[in-house]
């Protein structure tokens, strides 16, 4: 069985994000979408809400399961039978910090296979952070973010 891990901090999960989940689940058997429990990011969104965000907008696709994890990617990768780990690469910008990523992660790890999907063009200037910036000085971020996320969004901010 050919089971695939999509890792992240997802905060939040963007269309881009989806784009990248869609296809993976479309070339494995299982597309695991695990969310990090980052110590060098502040998120805006708990663990458990990203999670949530996630299951919520891939329940349409039957393949997809949502996990979450701290500490070394190779490690997940080794305890839960990872095949390969998949990223999204969306710029030149960021074939610099994943080329580095997926080189240390092999020296980790001999079995470790990272595979990488190019961004639609649609979604290669995304970033949860942008999509955060822009909604918190009143920016449309219609279409950029599912619709769920947006009404995360909206509720998190009343608080
Ligand atoms: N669409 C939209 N946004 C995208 C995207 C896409 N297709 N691809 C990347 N991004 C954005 C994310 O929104 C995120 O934006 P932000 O910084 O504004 O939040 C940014 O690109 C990169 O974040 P992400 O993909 O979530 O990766 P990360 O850098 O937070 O974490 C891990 C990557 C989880 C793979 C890495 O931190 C890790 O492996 N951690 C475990 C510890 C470890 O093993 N370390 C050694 C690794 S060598």
């Amino acid at each position: 069985m050919k089971k695939v891990l999509y890792p992240g901090t997802f905060d939040p999960i963007t269309n881009g994000h989806l784009d990248v989940i869609e296809r993976a689940s479309r070339v494995s058997d299982v597309a695991v979408v695990g969310v990090i429990l980052n110590p060098s990011k502040k998120p805006l969104f708990t663990v458990e809400e990203r999670v949530e965000m996630i299951k919520k907008v891939t329940r349409k696709i039957n393949n997809v399961e949502v996990d979450c994890f701290s500490g070394l990617l190779v490690d997940y990768v080794k305890n839960n039978n990872i095949t390969a780990v998949v990223r999204g690469l969306r710029a030149s910008m960021d074939f610099e910090y994943e080329i580095q990523m997926a080189q240390m992660n092999a020296r980790l790890y001999d079995k470790m296979e990272t595979l990488f999907l190019m961004t639609r063009s649609d979604y290669s200037f995304i970033s949860s952070s942008m999509v955060k910036e822009v909604f918190h000085f009143g920016g449309n971020i219609e279409g950029l973010v599912p619709n769920e996320v947006l009404e995360y969004m909206k509720e998190k901010t009343k608080k």
